[in-house]
C-alpha cells in the first residue's frame, strides 16, 4: 500500500465539494441510464452452434450475435489434477495417530489451539469436504493465526466442481476449533468467503511446497495471482527482421457484434498458422452498441477486457500492432534494404497461394466495400477446408472469471441458477408469442416451484432491465442478480485496478458485454440450471419456426 501524501485542509474541503458535485451528477447520470438501458442477452453460444450459424449465413451483414463461445474456457488439459479427499485426511490422521507424540494422555495440549498443528488442518479439510460439496479443493496452505487465541486462518485454492478449465481460484476463511474425539480437533465455527485475512498475505508469497492432507506435499501451484498481460516485444532488431508476419489491416469487421469479432479474428489467426507466421493484433477494439449502455458504438475498448492475452500469446504467435509498426519503421529508416512486404488487395486471394511467399510482411488489406472487407471471408469457401480457427486459443479474461469466482465463492458454490431471457424480445410478440408471459413472475415462480427447494440460493442470469421484476421470487427464494455484488467492479475493486493498468488510469466501465460473460459464467456454475428456451417456454430461441 502506498501511503497518500499529506494535503491541505483547504485543498480537503475543495476536492469533498468537487467530489459530491461529481457524485450527484453520476447519480442523475446512473439514473438516466438505468432507465433506457437494456442490457444484451447474456446468452453466449457454443462454438459449433457459432460455426453453424456463420456458415449457413449466406449475407455475412446478417448478425444476431449477442454471444460468443460457450464457456470461453477451453480445457488447457483436462481439468486434472487431483483434489484432497476423503481417504487421504483419513490416511494423514492416521499416520499422525502412529506417531508417538499423540499418545501420552488427556490431549492437554489441545487446549491452546496451535494453528501450525497439522491437526488444525485436518481438521479444516475435513469441514470444508463435508460443507462445501461442489467444490473440488485442490492445495492448501500452512494455517496461520486468526484474531482470537482458538482461531486460525486458512487459506486454500480451489475450483467449482463444474468448472470447465484448469484455473484454481483462491479462498481464505478464519475457523473456530473445539476439540473432538482422539486429541483431534473439530471446526466449531466457520467465517465465510475471504474471511480468513491473516491467510491472505500467504498468496503473495511465491510458494513452492503447499500442503494437503497433513502431508507436506510439493506440489508445482500453477500461480494465477498475478495477471500478465504486457505486451509482447518483438525483441530485436535482428529478430524483427527474421520474423514473418501477417498483417491484417482494419477492416468492415470494426464495432461488429462479439460473435463476428470472434469469427473474424480466428480466421487471421488461423491462417497466420497455417502460413507459420506471427499474426500481427490490433489490440484495441470497438464494442458494438448493444453491449454499451449509450446504445452506440464504443471506440477504445481493449482486447484484454474480455479475453484471456496472457493465454494467447502462450498458444499462438502474435505482435500488438503498435509495437510491431514501431519496429518496421525503425528498421526502414535505418537501412538501405527495406522489409519487403505483400500487399494483398482481395480477400480472394488464397492462403493457399500465399504459402510460398517469402517476403517479411504479408498485409491484406480489405479495403473493399462492404462485405468485400470483412477478415473472415478470407477463410470461407474453399479456405475453410484447410484453414481451422484456433478456438481453443480464445478464452475469457481471468479478470471477468475472478468476480465469477468471487460470486460463486460468496454464495458457497450452493446455488441454483436459472436464465431468463427478456429485453427486446418479450416485446416482438409475433417472433416469440409467449416468452412473455412464460417469464413474468408468477410463471418463473410456478415452474421453480417444481424444481428448486424453497430457500435455496437462485441465481437470475438475466436481460431483464429492471432490478425489482423478479421481487415476487424472494418470497420463497434467496434471488441473487448480478448487480447485487457491483462492489466487485467499482473503483476500490480488484476488477478496476487490473483495468486501469491497461488504460493508465483512465476510468474503465464495467460494460454490456462484461456483465453477460459474468452472467453466464456464473449461470453455469449453478446446480439446477434452468433455461429460457427448453425449460421455461415452448417458444423457438430464434422465433416462432426456428426450433
Ligand atoms: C505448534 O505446532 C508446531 C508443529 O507441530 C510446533 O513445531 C510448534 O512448536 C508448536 N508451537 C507451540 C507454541 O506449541
Ligand atoms: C499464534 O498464537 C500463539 C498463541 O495463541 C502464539 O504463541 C504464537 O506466537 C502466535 N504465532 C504468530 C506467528 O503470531
Ligand atoms: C523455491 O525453490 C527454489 C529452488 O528449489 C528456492 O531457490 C527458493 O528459495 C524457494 N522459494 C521459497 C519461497 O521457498
Ligand atoms: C510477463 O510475460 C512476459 C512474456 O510473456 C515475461 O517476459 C515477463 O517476465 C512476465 N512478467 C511477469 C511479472 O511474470
Ligand atoms: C525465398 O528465400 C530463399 C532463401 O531465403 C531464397 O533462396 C529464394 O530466392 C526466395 N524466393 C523468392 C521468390 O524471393
Ligand atoms: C467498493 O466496494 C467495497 C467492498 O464492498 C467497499 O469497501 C468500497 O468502499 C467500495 N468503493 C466505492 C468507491 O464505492
Ligand atoms: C432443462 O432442459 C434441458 C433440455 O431439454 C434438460 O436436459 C434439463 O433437464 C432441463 N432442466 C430442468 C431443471 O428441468
Amino acid at each position: 500500500m502506498r501511503e497518500s501524501e499529506p494535503i491541505g485542509q483547504m485543498f480537503i474541503r475543495l476536492i469533498s465539494n468537487l467530489c459530491f458535485s461529481v457524485f450527484v451528477f453520476s447519480v442523475l447520470i446512473f439514473t438516466v441510464i438505468a432507465i433506457t438501458y437494456q442490457p444484451p442477452d447474456p446468452w453466449l453460444e457454443s462454438t459449433s452452434a457459432l460455426t453453424k450459424f456463420f456458415s449457413k449465413t449466406e449475407n455475412p451483414t446478417l448478425e444476431d450475435g449477442n454471444s460468443i463461445l460457450k464457456s470461453g474456457e477451453v480445457f488447457r488439459s483436462a481439468p486434472s489434477g487431483s483434489s484432497i479427499t476423503e481417504q487421504m485426511i483419513d490416511k494423514a490422521e492416521k499416520k499422525l495417530k502412529n506417531l508417538a507424540v499423540l499418545d501420552d494422555s488427556d490431549c492437554d495440549e489441545l487446549r491452546e489451539v496451535n494453528c501450525s498443528d497439522p491437526r488444525v488442518l485436518l481438521a479444516v479439510e475435513r469441514f470444508n469436504l463435508k460443507q462445501f460439496k461442489s467444490v473440488l479443493f485442490l492445495e492448501y496452505l500452512t494455517p496461520v493465526n486468526g484474531s482470537k487465541a482458538n482461531e486460525c486462518d486458512v487459506a486454500w485454492r480451489f475450483r467449482s466442481k463444474r468448472d470447465k478449465s484448469w484455473r484454481k481460484y483462491k479462498d481464505f476463511r478464519r475457523f473456530r476449533f473445539e476439540y473432538g474425539e482422539d486429541c483431534f480437533y473439530r471446526v466449531e465455527h466457520a467465517s465465510g468467503w475471504h474471511s480468513g485475512i491473516n491467510a491472505k498475505r500467504l498468496f503473495r508469497r511465491r510458494v513452492n511446497g503447499t500442503r494437503s492432507a497433513g502431508n507436506t506435499i510439493v506440489s508445482k501451484a500453477i500461480l494465477d495471482d498475478e495477471i500478465n498481460d504486457t505486451i509482447l516485444s518483438t525483441g530485436s532488431e535482428a529478430d524483427f527482421k527474421e520474423g514473418k508476419y501477417l498483417y491484417y489491416k482494419r477492416g468492415g469487421d470494426y464495432c461488429k457484434g462479439m460473435n463476428h469479432f470472434a469469427w473474424s479474428f480466428l480466421c487471421g489467426l488461423g491462417e497466420a498458422m497455417y502460413l507459420k507466421r506471427t499474426f500481427v493484433m490490433d489490440l484495441s477494439m470497438c464494442l458494438a452498441a448493444k453491449y454499451n449502455p449509450s446504445n452506440q458504438d464504443v471506440d477504445g475498448k481493449d482486447f484484454r477486457y474480455y479475453f484471456d492475452f496472457e493465454h494467447l500469446k502462450d498458444v499462438a504467435s502474435v505482435v500488438e500492432e503498435g509495437e510491431f509498426l514501431r519496429e518496421w519503421k525503425k528498421w526502414d529508416q535505418k537501412h538501405e534494404k527495406k522489409v519487403s512486404v505483400k500487399k494483398v488487395v482481395s480477400y480472394k486471394v488464397k492462403p493457399k497461394n500465399l504459402k510460398k511467399d517469402n517476403s517479411t510482411i504479408i498485409w491484406r488489406q480489405f479495403d473493399a466495400p462492404s462485405p468485400g472487407n470483412f477478415w473472415f471471408m478470407v477463410c470461407d469457401r474453399e479456405a475453410a477446408k484447410y484453414i481451422e480457427r484456433p478456438w481453443h486459443a480464445l478464452l475469457k479474461s481471468k479478470i471477468l472469471l475472478n468476480i465469477v469466482a468471487e460470486i460463486g465463492g460468496r454464495m458457497d458454490y450452493e446455488y441454483d441458477a436459472i436464465h431468463v431471457v427478456r429485453g427486446e424480445r418479450v416485446k416482438n410478440k409475433k417472433l416469440w408469442p409467449n416468452l412473455d408471459s412464460d417469464t413474468s413472475p408468477g410463471a418463473l415462480l410456478e415452474k421453480l416451484e417444481e424444481v428448486v427447494h424453497p430457500w435455496t440460493n437462485l441465481y437470475i442470469a438475466t436481460n431483464e432491465p429492471s432490478y425489482n421484476y423478479f421481487d415476487t421470487l424472494r418470497s420463497e427464494y434467496k434471488v441473487h442478480l448480478l448487480d447485487d455484488y457491483r462492489d466487485l467492479w467499482n473503483s476500490t475493486s480488484e476488477w478496476y485496478h487490473w483495468m486501469t493498468r491497461l488504460t493508465r488510469g483512465r476510468p474503465v466501465e464495467f460494460d454490456g458485454y462484461m456483465r453477460a460473460i459474468v452472467d453466464t459464467e456464473v449461470f453455469y456454475r449453478g446446480k439446477i440450471r434452468l433455461e429460457t428456451f427448453n425449460n421455461l417456454t415452448k417458444d423457438c430461441k430464434d422465433g416462432v419456426g426456428y426450433c
